[in-house]
């Protein structure tokens, strides 16, 4: 699909928040995409901007290889928005003074008004303070000339956290606005795209469908396209859109890693197979993949286990159910994309491996087809719905890709997948029938490598200890335990233990993230 005329760039210079920038602003109405820092003179003269917003950064703009603010991209004239890195990056490129801080900033904290601006005024609401988020070691000392402050942070002497040169359209905030710890960052967020930048803000991904599946069938003509289903909200809806597109040249293929939720296999045959109509091929590989992680512990080797095992299972059925494809289609979305655009460029500190499955178009020889490359995940979901999936599919908790490998920490057998499973399901039944899964983000049960003592009737135990997990989240970056009223609870809790042989104790995790991650592993 063609992007839209009026468009805003945000140059990455390495946050974990960098996508969060991105997706508000879309979600303001504004089209909005992700490139390098270092992006060409020559590239971002065919994005042809109508502002500038530049990420934050873990680097210090103290050092003297810190990444800069081209040049070029300051002379376009365009609006200028530096956040937390990219407001340092700017003061110091402009004549401001920077220091390491004393006292280093992340998390919560509050800002005060310095003076009025139109680009905080909907944010402070009249307040004195400000509630935003930091997360940022050095410290604007003195503001370059042609600048003003207009906030800073609360208490004696607080560092600038907001400055701006009207004049040249050049702004900076040293809190993150993306955040949605920060109250009311979207109000600024939208200031800068429509009063500054004069953004009509009218990319509202209402109508995707038409406009993307002529897109598909003007790539694809009369070619058949294979494309792997996961049960999963992307590959899910990618495929009701090559259907719409392409109608029976689209194949699909959904390999049963033994993995995967309870009934997980059966809906995906009931929606795809039998109300779609689509041609699906379910490869049954349960067996196989427990082979290939069978005495293995560590997280990460698992994971490449299960990606390899994956390839080849799904290269083996691409030969017989996708002979004569000419394509390979996946249901990569715009986070998947600016991720591994990162992992690529080695700027991301990669905290887990998340890409499940890679290079598989080159191997089987197809042509790579991303009709969702463009999209957030809402973005994806409102598609999804236009094409006539079901809510239950379209706002599933997320699942990773490998599966329940990763919620069994130590070695993953047949019988303990079975054990987290029925766990999973139970606690998942327990949250829906009491209307409370749509109030959390994820849920899940993990079945613990530990046993423990317990007494059932008159017989002791020693069985095994399963946790469950729920967060509260918008963005998985962050997330909080959830509050789950205590029937819910202890109704999973007594369910599980009754229904789910091996299991003698049900734990509740109550940590956030950070410091812990939402899943074990
Ligand atoms: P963490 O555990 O990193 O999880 O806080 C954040 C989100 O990512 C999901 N996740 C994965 N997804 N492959 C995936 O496709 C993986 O290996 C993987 N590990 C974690 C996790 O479920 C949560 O939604």
């Amino acid at each position: 699909m063609r992007p839209p005329d009026e468009k805003i760039l945000v140059l990455d210079y390495g946050s974990q928040y960098t996508q969060l920038i991105a997706r508000a602003m879309r979600e303001l109405g504004a089209y909005c995409e992700i490139h390098p820092h270092d992006i060409s003179p020559q590239a971002l003269d065919r994005f042809a901007p109508r502002g500038v917003i530049l990420s934050g950064g873990p680097e210090s703009a103290l050092e003297e290889n810190a990444p800069r603010v081209a040049d070029f991209v300051l002379a376009r004239g365009v609006p200028v928005l530096g956040v937390c890195y990219g407001m340092q990056a700017l003061a110091a490129q402009l004549g401001g003074e920077l220091r390491r801080s004393p006292r280093r900033e992340y998390g919560p904290a509050a800002i005060v008004r310095r003076a009025d601006s139109a680009l905080l005024d909907a944010a402070f609401a009249g307040e004195r303070a400000l509630p935003v988020w930091m997360s940022h070691g050095d410290e604007i000392v003195r503001v370059p000339p042609g600048f003003s402050v207009l906030a800073q942070s609360d208490g004696a002497a607080g560092a600038p956290a907001a400055m701006a040169d009207a004049g040249r359209k050049l702004f900076g905030l040293q809190f993150h606005p993306e955040v949605s710890h920060t109250r009311n960052g979207r109000e600024i967020l939208s200031h800068f795209a429509r009063e500054i930048c004069g953004m009509r803000c009218e990319w509202t991904a209402p109508n995707f469908a038409e406009a993307a599946a002529e897109d598909i069938r003007r790539r694809v003509g009369d070619e058949k396209v294979l494309l792997a289903l996961s049960g999963g909200v992307d590959s899910a809806v990618a495929a009701a859109l090559l259907h719409r597109a392409i109608g029976e040249n689209l194949v699909c293929v959904l390999v049963d890693t033994g993995l995967m939720r309870l009934g997980e296999v059966r809906e995906v045959r009931e929606v795809f197979a039998e109300r779609f109509g689509m041609e699906l091929t379910v490869a049954e590989a349960a067996e196989r993949f427990f082979a290939a992680l069978r005495g293995v512990e560590d997280p990460e080797e698992k994971r490449r286990r299960i990606g390899r095992a994956f390839i080849e299972v799904f290269e083996e059925r691409a030969r017989t159910a996708g002979a004569g494809a000419s394509w390979l289609a996946q249901g990569t979305i715009y986070p998947d994309v600016v991720e591994s655009a990162k992992a690529a460029s080695g700027k991301a500190a990669a905290i887990k491996t998340h890409h499940n499955v890679g290079g598989l178009p080159e191997r089987l020889n197809l042509k790579l087809l991303e009709p969702l490359r463009e999209l957030f995940k809402d973005e994806v979901r409102r598609l999804g719905t236009l094409l006539g999936l079901p809510d239950s599919l379209l706002h599933r908790h997320p699942f990773p890709g490998p599966g329940l490998a990763v919620r069994i920490p130590g070695e993953v057998t047949p019988e303990r997948a079975e054990i987290a499973r029925r766990a999973d399901a139970i606690f998942m039944e327990e949250l829906r029938m009491s209307g409370n899964d749509s109030a959390v983000a994820q849920a899940f049960a993990v079945l613990l490598p530990v046993r423990s003592v317990g007494v059932m009737g008159d017989f002791r135990t020693y069985e095994n200890a399963v946790c469950l997990r729920a967060v509260t989240t918008t963005d998985f970056m962050t997330a909080d335990w959830a509050r789950l009223p205590d029937d819910v609870l202890a109704r999973a809790s007594s369910r599980i233990v009754n229904e789910v042989a091996g299991v003698n104790r049900v734990v509740y995790d109550i940590t956030s993230k950070p410091p812990a991650t939402v899943e074990w592993e």
